[in-house]
């Protein structure tokens, strides 16, 4: 890497017991990563799985990192994109490792954004019955939310993630220099996480990202403070509620209108996951304002930073066809955070206010989606 060492890269910590770990974010981090595994588990070999575009970019420089501090290490690289979440990339993946003669003891590296996270992971909890692994994630959306947590999972033909196991890495090396070759769509799909972390717990973070978020699209210090918020809410969360017993569901804001949308839409390139987040977010918002839960000029105030950044928050924002709404409310109960017929929808009664409902009226919820489509 030619971005210098920071002396000083930030600090956060997922307090889980023994399985507790750090997530250390910087610009030029990458070059610390042999180091940072060779402390953590001398003499462990590694696996590095990552994508094809990840690979072309920032592959050299993770294992020259590797090579420096002495850890020898194989490569996998599957293709880029949902697709790789698959059974038959998770048998190529888990065969692989066989083969590299990975025992226990050695460790995975996950360098790529949320799709290689979620595989790599899986793969790590099932080999051996379960290998340590690493997150190096490449994209916001991986490092403010799928690298922590411990979420593994690949999908399966009747859905997203439904295969899958809980397997804390023991690491996180954000770099958030690798940011810099992301395409901007997939850097703004991945600010609506960011800004669901604000929305849900943290008000001043919120008016802190509506004066600063061009500052975090540029890169820089305000960029990496804004990984550091954004993990260190998601920490807390899974520190106290690692397997999504209660207070972990919050994370889900925007997400069960948000997956409907992403369902609709073939889980393709019409609608990145970040995007449909962004939608779902302000669909909780208006639904919650028609509710009466919150001031109609708060959820327009969330609704609107949203869509300064760029990001779709209508039905109408979203180019190519929708379908109509009983097949978004079919898609809706089908969501796994349903529990016994009722989705749990995450609601708000103000910016950084967030609570979880299971007993959302869907009549409601059908008649707030047909205004909001016919408006399309
Ligand atoms: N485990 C969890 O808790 C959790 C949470 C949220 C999302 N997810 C999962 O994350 C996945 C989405 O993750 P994503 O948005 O990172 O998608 P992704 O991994 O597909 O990455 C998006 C695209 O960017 C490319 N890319 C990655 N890093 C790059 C870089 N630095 N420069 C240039 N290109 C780069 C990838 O090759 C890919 O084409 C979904 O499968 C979702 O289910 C998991
Ligand atoms: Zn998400």
């Amino acid at each position: 890497m030619t971005v210098p060492l920071r002396a000083d890269p930030t600090m956060v910590k997922v307090a889980l017991g023994d399985r507790s770990y750090d997530i250390v974010i910087g610009r030029g981090l990458i070059a610390s990563l042999g180091a940072r595994i060779a402390a953590l588990r001398p003499r462990a070999q590694a696996a590095i799985i990552t994508d094809e575009h990840v690979a072309r970019l920032h592959l050299s420089a993770v294992e020259a990192a590797l090579t420096a501090a002495g850890v020898a290490a194989s490569r996998i690289t599957v293709p880029a994109g949902e697709g790789s979440k698959s059974f038959r990339v998770f048998e190529q993946t888990a065969e692989a490792i066989i083969a590299a003669r990975m025992e226990r003891g050695d460790l995975i590296v996950a360098l790529g954004g949320g799709v290689v996270g979620d595989l790599a992971g899986f793969v790590a909890s099932a080999v051996r019955r379960g290998l340590d692994y690493v997150q190096v994630p490449t994209t916001l959306l991986a490092q403010v939310d799928s690298s922590v947590g411990g979420k593994t999972a690949i999908n399966s033909a009747h859905g997203k993630n439904l295969v899958g196991a809980f397997h804390q890495p023991i690491l996180v090396v954000a770099d958030t220099a690798t940011l810099d070759t992301l395409p901007p769509r997939e850097f703004r799909a991945g600010y609506a996480e960011v800004a669901k972390y604000a929305l849900l717990g943290d008000a001043t973070f919120f008016a802190w990202l509506e004066t600063n978020w061009r500052d975090v699209f540029a890169g820089g210090p305000a960029r990496e403070h804004a990984i550091a918020v954004s993990c260190r809410a998601k920490a807390a969360i899974v520190a106290r509620d690692e397997r999504e017993t209660g207070e972990r569901a919050l994370l889900n804001l925007g997400h069960t209108f948000g997956h409907a949308l992403e369902a609709a839409c073939g889980f393709s390139d019409q609608l990145l996951h970040g995007e449909a987040v962004a939608a779902g977010i302000a669909l909780a918002f208006g639904f919650s304002a028609r509710q009466g839960l919150i001031p109609a000029a708060e959820a327009a105030r969330a609704i609107r930073h949203l869509a300064e950044v760029g990001l779709p928050t209508t039905p109408k924002d979203i180019s190519g066809g929708l379908p109509d709404v009983d097949r978004l409310m079919d898609l809706i109960v089908q969501d796994k955070k349903v529990k016994r017929g009722t989705p749990t929808f995450i609601l708000v009664r103000g910016i950084g206010a967030a609570f979880v409902e299971n007993g959302v009226d869907q009549d409601d919820v059908r008649a707030f989606l047909s205004e909001k489509l016919a408006a399309k």
